[in-house]
């Protein structure tokens, strides 16, 4: 066994090294992700042992790298690995060198996320089980010189904790994650129409209603899932302060999310004053009142507006609060003899002007904190929106783009290459409003491809992924490790896009050091990241002559023929939503054959809406006696034929489903290949 040398307190000027026989081009042999800017590998390895020691001045990161290693607080005879700040190193913000030599290694930053983003480098040049802590074996690494900054200053995901509340200490597990692939911001949508997760002093009522949805009586309804149960949660605010203190242990700065002026139904069932007094349209939404945009010109709304900041800004310390922009229905607006006439008076040609007219008056109240403002792209869209706002491109094509062509500093998280709520193949849950999001997709982003002038990409802050989880609730009882499915491997992608530069940037060596090296890494993170398709259930699928009946008013009867015919994948759309005895049949010309496996679905095939909430399966011999044969779990129910079966029943036994409409599916019939 190698004792480790003793390293000289001169070496903390970190000289250097000039290398006798240099080996270029090494990091791909490292598999280090995201790849760094200049390896050079330099002949001979370091060796670690167990008896090898830590040394940083810096107080927080002794604390953070204590999880790893053996951390003294003085140079001593075994210490091995020194780590430090140094600002007088010529590289940009968050810029690192690390030098390994026989005799130690050391990890030098420009400022302290340099520091942090250089110890995450250096954990990879470890052996996988350095994540798993109190790293106490032998190894070796290879001596190298290698210098590293970031492409981009803003490299982010998004996190939504509205539509389903994610426990406190799943965050910090979200963030620890992000921040092992130099994720520096953590954007959190704190609030939407599905939910208020936020402790606000001064209106405690935000939390007692927003905070909760579903079961009898709530005034908040459930979506997605969860129908019969009241579910839900908040952050308190010291919860908060103690995630934004490890966030920023993490390099992380946490920026919140009130979503604004839409998308706020949940403040809205707590405070119904905020919105435009008008006649609300309860037959489009199955009764259910979805009204969700705050009133422009109600002066009093910017007083609550205020108090809701005023306790926001004490909380996180970041430079940006995001306050929404997106999707805001302006109907309310049009008809609001307020609204209206506010618009008149302003000279308004375009809602949006009168969205960013209120988005202008909380920019008001974060100056007043000294903090600016963060959009969702639509907000910009008037061309009055305050040019200090920061804009996140969500929407696909050139409308992400829009902004960053007009001059505002622009993050680039556009749906169909960053939204990671997005399903992975065909065949696999989450959403596909913005196709497929693949990991090479995700990485294989550029700039210049999209369309983004060379002016437009110079206001291109960086990327963010997006994280939404409408869909976590149903998931989250039967597939704990969701979250992980959905983020990784695609962070690894998205990690890479907003540090590497483009021109180093290529699928084929990104994918051989994340499978060669980096999935190792995940698995002792205790990622439970996804792991290629999904295997798909056994058998043939056959389609024998059937016919489908419902009693549901569909909105075009030929829909029903064309599910009858196997022609239609995508569902029909019924007129209303269901009602409690509502039934879908599906008939078949001849039993079917025993041992078939029959998925049975309502709703949307891939996402839990428009379905039966709950219901009963039957099944019958000869299409008039039914006996039962199952229940729905969220929609669906599988049943194995073991009797003579010509007909299936599915019986709904829940009235109103969250949607005004039900989807009517085709059944999945598989038998034993032959
Ligand atoms: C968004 O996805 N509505 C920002
Ligand atoms: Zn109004």
């Amino acid at each position: 066994m190698k004792s480790s040398k003793v390293l000289i307190l001169l070496a903390l000027a970190l000289v250097v090294c000039v290398p006798d026989a240099v080996a270029k081009g090494g990091a791909g042999d490292l598999g280090l992700l995201p790849l760094p800017r200049e390896v050079e590998l330099t002949g001979g390895e370091f060796c670690y042992t167990p008896e090898a020691t830590l040394y940083t001045p810096n107080d927080t990161l002794a604390h953070y790298l204590a999880d790893y290693f053996e951390v003294q607080n003085t140079i001593g005879p075994s210490t091995a690995i020194m780590v430090g700040i140094n600002p007088s190193l010529d590289l940009p913000a968050e810029g690192y060198t690390i030098d390994v030599r026989p005799e130690g290694v050391w990890v030098s930053g420009v400022d302290y996320g340099g520091a942090f983003c250089g110890v995450q480098t250096l954990l990879q040049l470890f052996p996988p089980e350095v994540y798993e802590g109190a790293f106490r074996s032998e190894c070796t690494i290879p001596c190298l010189h290698l210098t590293d900054w970031p492409e981009y200053s803003y490299r982010g995901m998004h996190f939504d904790v509205a539509r389903t509340f994610s426990p406190f200490e799943e965050l910090l597990r979200y963030v620890d994650n992000l921040s092992r692939h130099k994720i520096n911001t953590l954007h959190l949508h704190l609030v939407d129409d599905e939910g208020w997760r936020i402790e606000i002093l001064s209106h405690p009522e935000l939390t007692e209603v927003g905070a909760w949805r579903g079961g009898e009586g709530n005034p908040l309804h459930s979506v997605y899932g969860r129908w019969g149960e009241r579910y839900g949660g908040y952050y308190t605010q010291e919860q908060m302060r103690q995630l934004v203190a490890y966030a920023a242990v993490r390099n992380i700065v946490v920026v919140p999310e009130i979503d604004l002026p839409g998308h706020s139904l949940a403040i809205a069932k707590a405070h119904p004053e905020i919105l435009c007094p008008v006649e609300k349209d309860l037959t489009r939404t199955a009764g259910y009142d979805t009204s969700n945009v705050w009133c422009v010109a109600r002066e009093e709304n910017y007083a609550l507006l205020e108090d809701i900041f005023a306790e926001l800004v004490e909380i996180f310390p970041s430079e940006y609060i995001h306050i929404g922009g997106d999707e805001v229905q302006m109907g309310s607006w049009r008809k609001c003899p307020h609204c209206s006439a506010l618009y008149k008076a302003q000279g308004y040609t375009d809602y949006h002007q009168l969205e960013a007219h209120f988005l202008n008056r909380v920019v008001e109240i974060l100056g007043r904190y000294g903090r600016k403002p963060a959009v969702w792209n639509e907000a910009a869209n008037g061309g009055n929106l305050t040019t200090t706002a920061r804009v996140h491109g969500w929407e696909a094509g050139r409308k992400a783009a829009r902004s960053a062509e007009r001059g505002f500093r622009t993050v680039f998280m556009s749906g169909p290459y960053f939204y990671f709520d997005m399903r992975q193949s065909d065949d696999e849950p989450g959403h596909n409003w913005a196709g497929v999001v693949t990991t090479q997709k995700c990485y294989s982003y550029r700039l210049a491809e999209q369309g983004f002038s060379k002016a437009a990409q110079a206001n291109v802050e960086g990327f963010s992924g997006a994280f939404w989880t409408e869909l976590l609730v149903v998931h989250g009882e039967q597939n704990p490790h969701y979250i992980d499915y959905q983020l990784y491997p695609r962070v690894c992608a998205l990690a890479e896009v907003g540090w590497t530069d483009e021109p180093r940037r290529q699928w084929g060596d990104f994918e051989s050091r994340l499978e060669g090296h980096h999935l190792a890494r995940l698995e002792s993170m205790g990622i439970h990241y996804r792991q290629g398709e999904p295997p798909q259930p056994e058998g043939k699928v056959v389609c024998p002559k059937m016919e489908c009946r419902t009693s549901l008013p569909m909105r075009n009867e030929g829909d029903l023929a064309k599910l009858s015919a196997w022609a239609n994948d995508y569902g029909a759309r019924a007129k209303r939503t269901c009602r409690e005895g509502d039934w879908i049949e599906y008939r078949f010309a001849e039993p079917l054959p025993m041992g078939a496996v029959v998925e049975l679905t309502t709703g949307y095939r891939h996402v839990t809406r428009g379905l039966f909430p709950s219901g009963v399966v039957e099944v019958s011999g000869d299409g008039a006696d039914f006996s039962s044969a199952g229940t729905l779990y969220n929609g669906r129910a599988t049943l194995t034929i073991d009797t003579s079966t010509k007909s299936i029943r599915i019986r709904c036994t829940t009235t109103g489903n969250g949607d005004p409409y039900v989807f009517v599916q085709q059944p999945v019939v598989r038998v034993e290949k032959l």
